[in-house]
């Protein structure tokens, strides 16, 4: 007798980022590559979390029962529809455990946030992906994909790596178009840096619709990554499967005291959307007039194209990396010729420009 092999999807996981290179160079003092905020957390999320460490013989219980409605209060949204687990990656695997399965299907934009299909596939569900238009998800092809084995649209919105983003209209196109039995995820990791004006907030298309869930998260603009809290807004039934299949404590003590004393320091929050946004704007602009092709980005990091053949971006990576930044480069095809360059700091933002036009100058 011999284990039984794992099941089939399991082995159409793949790596969605391109690893980095064991190039022989010192380590990257400027990591620009996987969307952590430079700005860090605030200063009374690191205290807590310190304070803490002090009580790690304990487990942290009630998560949602304490954080839920300190999140509530700082995004005006209902606590009743908020779980709170270990990352949105962790809560977003959650559903689509709880959503998909053999026969059943995702539908995604092709060119979206690319771990996507490995929830799918480690539920032994079908991927489908549609044709975007200039990165931006199409509305119009997602509903064309729509078919009677669809169970789950996602969407990240602002997506990633693109940081593209589609408003309200779109999104409210779209969610008309679905099947009830179809649930709309919106996977908003970076929803606090997008600066439309003209927005409706999401929580509002989950409140108004039964198969509406948005994720957010802690790792970006509160500048918890490593700590990993995400949280969860759905309707209530939705939210009580989730904890359903929660692992029995999914956050550390460390994690929630870093979390309830980020949520205290609105100043701090407000200082990295600001300069992120400016930052954002900045490097945009220099990488425009450096003649790459950029792509107008809601998030905390931009991407740009690299259009002369003589200058890809793979050489530009490698440039970036002899000079001790880190930026990222993604397998996918579409992609092949792009950097992803997470938002830092001015000064950090003006050394990623001066390397590029060495680079593109050479
Ligand atoms: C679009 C998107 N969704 C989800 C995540 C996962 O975030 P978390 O750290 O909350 O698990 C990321 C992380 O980069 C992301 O870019």
């Amino acid at each position: 007798m011999t284990l039984q092999p794992a099941r089939p999807g399991i082995r159409k996981i793949r790596a969605y980022m391109t690893e980095a290179e064991d190039d022989g160079l010192p380590a990257p003092d400027l990591l620009l590559n996987s969307n952590e905020s430079v700005f860090g957390p605030s200063p009374k999320a690191i205290e807590a979390a310190r304070e803490a460490t002090g009580h790690l013989e304990r487990y942290t219980e009630n998560i949602d029962g304490t954080l839920a409605p300190e999140i509530a209060s700082f995004f005006g949204v209902d606590a009743a529809k908020i779980t709170v687990g270990n990352g949105s990656d962790d809560l977003l695997a959650r559903l689509a455990r709880i959503y998909l399965g053999p026969g059943t299907e995702m539908l995604r934009s092709e060119n979206g946030y690319p771990k996507t299909p490995n929830y799918a596939f480690a539920n032994d569900a079908e991927v489908r992906s549609v044709p975007d238009q200039g990165f931006r998800p199409s509305v119009r092809h997602l509903i064309e994909g729509i078919n009677e084995r669809t169970r789950m649209i996602y969407l990240a919105n602002p997506e990633n790596p693109a940081g593209t983003y589609l408003g309200s209209d779109e999104l409210q196109a779209l969610h008309a178009a679905m099947p009830a039995e179809a649930l709309l995820v919106l996977d908003s990791a970076y929803d606090e840096y997008v600066d439309d004006p003209g927005r409706q907030p999401v929580h509002t298309l989950v409140d108004g619709a039964s198969n509406i869930v948005m994720s957010r998260t802690f790792s970006k603009i509160f500048g918890l990554a490593g700590a990993r809290i995400g949280w969860l807004y759905a309707p209530l039934d939705i939210v009580a499967d989730v904890r359903r299949i929660s692992t029995t404590f999914p956050l550390s003590g460390v994690s929630m005291a870093a979390a309830r004393a980020a949520l205290t320091d609105r100043g701090h929050y407000d200082a990295v959307y600001t300069a992120n946004r400016d930052g954002r704007a900045w490097l945009s602009e220099r990488l425009t007039g450096l003649g790459l092709a950029v792509v107008p980005s809601q998030t905390n990091f931009v991407l740009a194209g690299f259009p002369n053949p003589a200058r890809t971006a793979e050489a530009a990576d490698r440039h970036l990396r002899a000079n001790g930044v880190a930026v990222r480069r993604f397998p996918t095809p579409a992609y092949r010729n792009h950097l992803r360059i997470t938002i830092g700091r001015h000064e950090d933002l003006q050394r990623v420009g001066d390397a590029l036009e060495t680079f593109l100058a050479s």
